[in-house]
């Protein structure tokens, strides 16, 4: 098929990008570079440089031989979303609507959303299936959950077919070595870790020890870039093939704590990072955890490459050459 991937030059996006080529599809990608890099977008896909909130770059790309999209570009740090909620608002809500809106006009159908394990808020038990209630407790969250619901509305009146994929840690760099640009200003656990483990950082910040877990810091589920990028395909084909829509949670069910985290990254790398321990974030949940059974399911879909040493080793052969 030929696919606009919207956001393809980042880090999650630059990896289905990968993926999509590896089946055969026809890529474009289209980004701002805001957060992404050129680098990144690997050579057999074409590249539009253009923002989702310019209507000129908009009508650039959509030229009609589109037949899907792959939304992955948006704005993802939690705490900046509550100090500068307009913003995360534009970016986020507008940014898609503006998107939905052009492949009306050019007759496009399928969709697949990066969505977040963020829609849930506070877990209310674990793991975390589809049926957990509903209720992000940050604005990024809500932002998501805004285009999850104006996804069902564009599908009932419109005919989009849709997949809304909740992922929860990304996490992990090309097994095959072939994204090499590093994240910019990262905010989660482990691109924090790794720059420290270069020296990018003096020092690392854990939010709290004293949280209901066997060491005391918070405990999270990460997954492989490249298992999240096979997800994306396969919903792809799944909602093409059944014209039927999706929204399913991208996790491996197994959690790690930071301490652990540390602790193993400090193996790979025979040195050791140094960590200060400071207040717990509000929101910050002691431990979050999600099953997958529905793209196991739907998707046929299971992790292969989301072992945390293998995540790990894949981040310092990237983060290692910085
Ligand atoms: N990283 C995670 O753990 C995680 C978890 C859950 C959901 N997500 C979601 O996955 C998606 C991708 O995340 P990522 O980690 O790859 O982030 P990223 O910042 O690396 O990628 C986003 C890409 O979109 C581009 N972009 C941003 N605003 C744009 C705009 N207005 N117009 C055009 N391009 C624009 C950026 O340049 C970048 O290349 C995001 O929607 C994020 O909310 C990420």
């Amino acid at each position: 098929m030929n696919v606009l991937v919207i956001g393809g030059a980042g880090y999650i996006g630059s990896h289905a990008v990968l993926e999509l080529c590896e089946n055969g599809h026809d890529v474009t990608v289209f980004d701002n570079l805001s957060s992404g890099h050129l680098l990144n977008v690997d050579s057999r896909a074409e590249f539009i440089q253009g923002d989702i909130l310019k209507n000129d770059d908009l009508n650039n790309v959509f030229n009609g031989k589109f037949e899907a999209v792959f939304h992955f570009a948006a704005l993802k740090a939690a705490g900046e979303s509550m100090l500068e909620p307009g913003k995360y608002a534009t970016s986020n809500i507008t940014g898609t609507i503006n998107i939905l809106n052009k492949m009306l006009e050019n007759n496009m159908k399928y969709f697949i959303f990066s969505s977040t394990a963020a829609v849930y808020g506070m877990p209310e038990y674990l793991p975390v299936d589809e049926k957990h209630p509903i209720n992000p407790i940050n604005f990024y969250g809500y932002t998501k959950l805004a285009i999850e619901n104006l996804l069902h509305w564009y599908s009932n009146l419109k005919g989009i077919r849709f997949g809304a994929l909740r992922y929860f840690n990304a996490a992990g760099y090309d097994i095959q070595g072939r994204i090499k640009g590093l994240e910019k200003n990262p905010a989660n656990l482990l691109p924090v870790v790794m720059e420290s483990a270069i020296g990018i950082r003096d020092t690392m910040d854990i939010y709290g020890d004293d949280y209901n877990t066997p060491d005391g810091t918070g405990i999270r589920d990460y997954i492989h870039v490249n298992d999240l990028a096979i997800a994306h395909v396969r919903a792809l084909n799944y909602i093409v093939e059944n014209q039927e829509n999706l929204t399913l949670n991208l996790a491996t069910g197994k959690g790690y704590s930071v301490l652990e985290v540390i602790k193993n990254i400090q193996e790979i790398i025979g040195k050791k990072i140094n960590c200060k321990i400071i207040d717990r974030r509000p929101g910050d949940p002691a431990e979050l955890i999600a099953v997958s059974n529905l793209a196991n399911e739907k998707l046929n879909w299971e992790c292969k490459y989301s072992d945390i040493n293998a995540i790990l080793q894949s981040m310092w052969n990237v983060y290692s050459k910085e």
